[in-house]
């Protein structure tokens, strides 16, 4: 496999991640504000054929795993013909999805048979009505019944669950979250709460770290840490005394940037080569107007030479970019 796509600090980039629209039909505290976001134009967002262009292009340079996420992806119109599309790019290993879940129900088959290899869906709350107050929509039995109906397909392993955690909130969870994890196939994964929301509520302070969690759940259930994948940003532990794996992913407590081989691409086409990029490289202008291939093969490693060290969140002056997760893509 070619792999012209490394940056400058030495890191070889080979999982990206595609934003196939900005709408959501939830409106998550985290990320989006209580009345949405001024929504791109159809004609702004790349079409299929685009994305698969660039997709193939990617693959032909060095990515070897696609996540698709939004927004929420599943309400694109059509996604699940988009997935068929991408899984027949030559040369591309793990073809993957996170998604709200309230779609899941009614497009898991069609996933399953356009080639989903992988779904990470995020459930905050078990609570139905704590669901509802973080995503201002009361749809956690919705939401089940979709992680249920993409779990009945086990060519799709393992299915995930992320919540993201936040202080004076996630504490409540967390003990019900490790019940679920132990009683299901599951592997739940708390994610720390980063500065990407649109309501700019997030402070240091706001972040309940992994550590933090870990040790609410050993005052009463001892786990062992697993051994880690190269580039997982999770650190998977199991229970002592048997059933299920918990996983922290902690972006701000613990940065795993030394070691990122990420980059994503935004619904309108922009290139960002991290999740706190403050300049973005744009790829649609070259998509439509004739550039080659191999021009736009040009333009991305260029833009991913560049790749930015780290992120800056822990240090003072930190400026969190214009964009929310929602208009980059978790
Ligand atoms: N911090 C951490 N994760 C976030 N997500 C959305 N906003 C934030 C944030 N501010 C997550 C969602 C989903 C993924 C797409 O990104 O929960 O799992
Ligand atoms: Fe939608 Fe995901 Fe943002 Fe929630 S976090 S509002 S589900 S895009």
């Amino acid at each position: 496999m070619d792999s012209r796509l490394h940056d400058a600090h030495g890191r070889r980039i080979t999982d990206l991640r595609v934003s196939v629209t900005d709408r959501c039909n939830f409106r998550c505290q985290y990320c989006m504000p209580a009345d949405g976001l001024p929504w791109l134009e159809r004609e702004e967002i790349l079409s299929f054929e685009e994305i698969t262009r660039l997709v193939r292009v990617l693959v032909s340079i060095g990515i070897e795993d696609v996540r698709l996420s939004g927004g929420e992806p599943l309400v694109r119109r059509e996604f699940p013909r988009l997935v068929g599309m991408l899984s027949e790019t030559d040369g591309l290993q793990d073809l993957s999805l996170t998604t709200n879940g309230y779609l899941l129900e009614r497009d898991a088959e069609a996933l399953v048979e356009n080639g989903i290899q992988r779904v990470n869906v995020s459930i905050d709350s078990l609570a139905r009505d704590r669901f509802f107050q973080i995503t201002r929509r009361d749809s956690l039995p919705q939401v089940m019944r979709g992680l249920e109906a993409i779990a009945a397909f086990p060519q799709v392993h393992p299915v995930k669950v992320n919540a993201i955690a936040m202080r004076d909130f996630t504490e409540d969870e967390v003990l019900r979250f490790c019940d679920f994890a132990r009683s299901t196939d599951y592997q739940v994964r708390f994610i720390e709460f980063m500065p990407l929301d649109a309501d700019r509520a997030w402070t240091p302070d706001s972040v309940l770290t992994g550590a933090e969690i870990r040790a609410l759940i050993e005052a009463v259930h001892p786990l062992e840490e697993l051994p880690r994948e190269p580039h997982a940003t999770a650190r998977v532990f199991r229970f002592t005394e048997g059933g299920g794996e918990i996983g922290f992913i902690n972006p701000v407590s613990e940065p795993f940037c030394a070691d990122c081989n990420r980059i994503r691409l935004t619904a309108e086409g922009k290139l960002r080569t991290c999740l706190f990029s403050v300049n973005e490289t744009d790829l649609r202008e070259p998509l439509r107007s004739d550039a080659s291939d191999n021009d736009i093969a040009g333009i991305i490693t260029d833009a991913v030479w560049r790749k930015e060290l780290k992120h800056r969140v822990n240090e003072p002056g930190f400026i969190a970019p214009p964009r929310t997760m929602s208009a980059i893509g978790g």
